[in-house]
């Protein structure tokens, strides 16, 4: 028997979702176009003068400003006819830096829609799909997206977490950054801790390219090195630091990598591993945040692992329990949770 409160609950849960869905577009529209730099910058604008300034055309612009204002994402007032972005909303849609910025995440909803010719095949064979063969789009996504984080928790909080380790960092620590993608992790390091010196390593040649690109950018080449490098394999030793920025859960051997992190320590070393926030249990996730990072590791980090030798598919929700045991049996006989944002924990692990 149909509830008719239920449903109609439920019905606009499915509006809101759909409205989401149906706004990627056009916030990576307004991203790209610098709609929301020229809003937040220059204040209220009728559709002309946002035309005017961002040189499009004015008929686009009243569309998606009135898409904005039915979203919540900007407001209008009627007796003035113009647009402003609030204070909050630019947080999140225009100040790179804000800890709350999420125009990666928008640009990562279009690379799982993308994705869907690849991992729906999979679905059916059980393989994977390689992190190189997924859209385009993904490495900047995924790096825009962390960076946020990185920027804001990385040198304030998460590395003064872990035992002694910034006092190393400014003396002069040997770092290895493992699937350091297109180095935001690693560039923000390196310019923290000049005496320090960290080598990025990943297994995309095309995302170390680019790391190599950003280090000289950010003009920290004298003390950083990227190369290609499989996570149990990278050469190393007598490391102080080696750090996992959200992609052990994405390795096929999570075990073989912490086994040979291990192995390039010092014995008094450390590993860090930032994970995506979970619970160790399925019903600790459901919320909407584990929404967000079960669709992400349905779409990319399971068919990443599968695609790799011994396709452990940790997933992205794995949980300190299940990270902890994976990273003991690779021989580290400490592991505790050193820090935890609402979207991360920060794991440090010793021999
Ligand atoms: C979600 S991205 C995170 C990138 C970067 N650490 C960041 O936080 O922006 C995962 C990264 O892990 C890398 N990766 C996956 N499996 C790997 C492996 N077995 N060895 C080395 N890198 C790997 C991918 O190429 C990708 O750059």
């Amino acid at each position: 028997m149909v509830d008719d409160t239920k449903l109609n609950e439920f019905i606009g849960q499915i509006l809101g979702d759909l409205g989401g869905a149906l706004s990627v577009s056009l916030v990576r529209i307004g991203d790209r176009l610098g709609l929301y730099r020229a809003l937040h910058a220059d204040g209220p604008m009728t559709p002309g003068e946002l035309a005017t300034k961002t040189n499009i055309a004015e008929r686009y612009a009243r569309e998606w400003l009135s898409h904005q204002a039915a979203s919540g994402y900007v407001s209008y007032e009627p007796s003035s006819g113009r647009f402003t972005l609030p204070p909050e909303q630019a947080m999140v849609f225009a100040e790179p830096n804000s800890p709350v910025y999420m125009q990666g995440g928008f640009d990562l909803a279009m690379v799982m829609m993308e994705n869907q010719t690849l991992v729906e095949p999979a679905f059916r064979t059980g393989k994977g799909v390689g992190w190189g063969d997924q859209s385009q789009c993904l490495f900047c996504a995924a790096g825009r997206f962390f960076r946020a984080g990185y920027h804001n928790s990385l040198v304030a909080s998460w590395l003064p977490a872990l035992d002694g380790m910034t006092a190393k960092l400014d003396r002069g620590a040997m770092v290895a950054d493992v699937g350091c993608g297109h180095g935001f992790s690693t560039v923000i390091m390196a310019k923290a801790f000049p005496n320090s010196t960290f080598v990025g390593y990943d297994f995309h040649p095309g995302s170390v390219e680019q790391a190599r690109l950003h280090a000289e950018q950010h003009g920290v080449t004298a003390n950083t090195r990227f190369e290609v490098g499989m996570a149990s394999e990278f050469p190393g030793k007598d490391l102080d630091l080696v750090t996992f920025f959200d992609c052990l859960h994405d390795m096929g051997d999570p075990v073989g990598a912490a086994r040979h992190v291990r192995q390039t320590l010092k014995p008094n070393g450390s590993w860090m591993i930032v994970e995506p926030a979970a619970g160790d249990r399925l019903e600790d996730n459901l919320n909407p945040v584990g929404r967000l990072f079960y669709a992400g590791s349905t779409m990319i980090c399971v068919p990443t692992s599968l695609d790799q030798p011994v396709g452990a598919a940790l997933g992205a929700q794995a949980g300190f329990a299940k990270l902890s045991s994976v990273i003991s049996e690779g021989g580290f006989e400490r592991v505790r949770k050193a820090a935890e944002t609402p979207f991360n924990i920060i794991l440090e692990a010793r021999p």
